[in-house]
């Protein structure tokens, strides 16, 4: 009987210890995950899953494994990567907050989609009119799968900061043309005689900038200092409805260099 006791005690303590603070996973889902998955487990998009009435101990194991690598994405259109980048900031006590937080929710109904969050979602980045004339062309990138070849345009904050070895400041800012390459008569991309594809047709400008409290709304997960990003058609106008939480969680991991992949090669423009 004695014994009995204490084994019962023993079980009910080691329970309490790994017990899930279910509160503290409902704050963590609401402010960060919720960017993609929804507040309760409903995502908000094709590519981010539904955590809505998964079981815990499954999230928890996905969770480890974005953390630890095993389960990863790699370039720029895995979406695993952006979990990657998430979970690498959860502590053992956060992944199991969250799961049993998720583990709660009622499944969703079919077709079922959460808004984007509103402060995730706000960007400050507006189009750099003339920058033509004043920003300087650093980098140039062909995408062999999607035929496009992307030009990389630097302000004259962001590139005085990096040929002096510096963090990129608030006032920089990063700006991209992508265009559709030329198509030969087989449907590949004509190349030119610098070795990158005939450039056709633009499709799009995506932009990152950086000014004072352009953070400050962002979750200290997904902020990425004072950068907010942005997209723009052809015609200028700044794409709606893009879900800045990806920008944000994929560049996320690049903090040591100014939140930019390509800082190499603007810190080595003559
Ligand atoms: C920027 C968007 C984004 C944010 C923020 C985000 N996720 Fe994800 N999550 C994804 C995407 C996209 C996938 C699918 C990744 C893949 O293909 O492996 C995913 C996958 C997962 C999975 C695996 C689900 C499965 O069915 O295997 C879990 C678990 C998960 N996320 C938990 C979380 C938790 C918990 C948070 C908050 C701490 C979070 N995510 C924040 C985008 C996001
Ligand atoms: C899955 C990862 C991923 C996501 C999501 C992502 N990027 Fe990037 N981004 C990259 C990579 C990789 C590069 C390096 C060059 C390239 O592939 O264009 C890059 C480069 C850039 C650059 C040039 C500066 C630099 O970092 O080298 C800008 C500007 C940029 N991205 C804007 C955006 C915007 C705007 C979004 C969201 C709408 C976004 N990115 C989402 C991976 C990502």
């Amino acid at each position: 009987m004695k014994n009995l006791l204490a084994v019962s005690f023993v079980l009910a303590f080691a329970q309490a210890a790994h017990s899930a603070d279910i509160e503290a996973g409902k704050q963590m889902a609401a402010t960060v995950c919720a960017a993609c998955h929804g507040a309760n487990g409903v995502s908000v998009s094709d590519v981010a899953p539904h955590l809505a009435a998964q079981r815990a101990g499954y999230i928890e194991a996905q969770l480890k494994a974005y953390k630890e690598g095993t389960r990863k994405g790699q370039g720029t259109n895995a979406p695993a990567v952006l979990m990657n980048a998430v979970a690498a900031q959860l502590s053992a006590e956060d992944i199991a907050n969250v799961a049993a937080w998720f583990a709660a929710q009622p499944g969703a109904a079919p077709g079922a989609k959460s808004a984007l969050l509103a402060n995730v979602v706000k960007t400050s980045v507006t189009f750099p009119e003339g920058y033509k004339d004043s920003f300087t062309k650093y980098h140039t990138i062909n995408f062999p799968v999607l035929r496009q070849v992307r030009y990389y345009f630097a302000n004259p904050v962001a590139l005085a900061a990096a040929k002096a070895g510096k963090p990129l400041p608030d006032g920089s800012m990063i700006f991209i043309e992508s265009y559709a390459a030329k198509l030969d008569a087989d449907n590949k991309p004509v190349v030119g005689a610098d070795g990158f594809y005939v450039a056709d047709r633009l499709l799009q400008y995506s932009s990152m900038a950086r000014e004072a409290g352009w953070g400050d709304d962002i979750p200290v997960l997904l902020r990425n200092e004072n950068w907010n990003y942005a997209f723009f058609t052809p015609d200028k106008q700044r794409r709606t409805g893009v879900n800045q939480a990806d920008c944000l969680a994929c560049h996320k991991p690049l903090d040591k260099v100014s939140y930019l992949f390509t800082l190499k090669q603007l810190s080595d423009v003559k």
